[in-house]
């Protein structure tokens, strides 16, 4: 699949597909299987410095079309995390290792562990929507984010991607903060915020109350928020939110990203998701005489 081949920051990547952050993401055996299934990388679960149990149930509502959920983070530790870490860099692909945190020294602790136990790149979540003190409240502060990407960039030899949130009016502010502090990277977009109401009871579903929007719902929200970025900063975009086929991929592809990530349609299809997406993408580039995907990341900013 030489076509397909994307380079993110020094990282190849054999296809643009990824597995995104949170989906199938918590084990060695998981992560390993999305790999073997055709993801180019793979991006863990989030992991923090100590273990959390996450939210009480239910976190997770799934509509038409759509899921809101609030797990609450839950992970087991960056120390007990070692041991999912060494299965899941011998699948042979990148392996992004997603670490939040709520300061900057606690980030730049946990990412140097995740560099040290084989992550190819870090993916700072900067955007979790739901879990207080950490994720969105700090990724809609350009300043903050700026700090927080300089001290984890000055600390590590690996590639340093910045997840963003959409719930945000800053978004090209913040990106253009990661890439004032050195950052790689940005991944767009996480989950945006959102409430799922039950009639019956009366009452929000979620435990929590509030949590993220996410799947095909998603899509026109996370293409925007990719074509913003990609007139507005010069690092590699990696585009996730409502990837379900190879036509959506293709769009945030065009849209400007060099690499896509997918989540909730692993819910619907599995992980042959990966492959079935890839071989729809070369079917395009065959059909119409694209030898390289490079050639097509950002061509709808193209005016003639
Ligand atoms: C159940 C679930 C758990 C998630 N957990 C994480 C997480 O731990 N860290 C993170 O950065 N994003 C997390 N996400 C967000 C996804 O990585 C992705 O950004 C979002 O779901 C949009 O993509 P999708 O529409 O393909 O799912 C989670 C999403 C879902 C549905």
């Amino acid at each position: 699949m030489k076509g397909l081949r994307t380079v993110l920051a020094g990282v190849t990547l054999g296809n643009p597909t990824m597995l995104a952050s949170g989906m199938m993401g918590e084990t060695g055996a998981s992560l390993a299987k999305a790999a073997m299934s055709g993801a180019g990388a793979v991006v863990t679960k989030s992991v923090g410095l100590e273990p959390r149990e996450g939210y009480k149930n239910p976190t997770l509502y799934e509509a038409d079309g759509y899921y809101i959920n609030a797990m609450g983070l839950p992970n087991p530790g960056i120390r007990l995390f070692k041991e999912e870490m060494r299965e899941a860099v011998s699948s042979g692909v990148p392996v992004f290792g997603s670490v939040f945190a709520s300061s900057i020294k606690d980030f730049v602790t946990v990412a140097s562990n995740m560099e040290e136990i084989g992550a190819s790149a870090i993916e700072l979540n900067l955007s979790c929507p739901h879990a207080k003190g950490y994720g969105m409240e700090m990724g809609i502060d350009p300043e903050m984010v700026h700090d927080i990407v300089r001290e984890v960039k000055g600390s590590l030899k690996v590639p340093v991607f910045a997840k963003l949130t959409p719930n945000t009016h800053s978004l090209i502010e913040v990106g253009q903060a990661v890439e004032r502090a050195g950052g790689d990277g940005v991944v767009a977009i996480n989950t945006v915020k959102a409430i799922a109401i039950s009639v019956e009871f009366r009452r929000p579903v979620l435990s929590n109350i509030y949590g993220g929007l996410s799947g095909p719902a998603v899509k026109p929200i996370g293409l925007r928020s990719v074509y913003d970025l990609y007139d507005n900063i010069d690092i590699p975009i990696i585009g996730v939110g409502g990837i379900d086929d190879w036509r959506d991929a293709m769009e945030y592809i065009m849209a400007g990203a060099k690499a896509v990530q997918i989540g909730s349609a692993i819910g619907k299809k599995g992980m042959t998701v990966f492959s079935e997406i890839t071989s729809g993408m070369l079917r395009y580039m065959e059909h119409n005489d694209v030898r390289e995907i490079s050639d097509l990341v950002g061509v709808a900013h193209e005016r003639k």
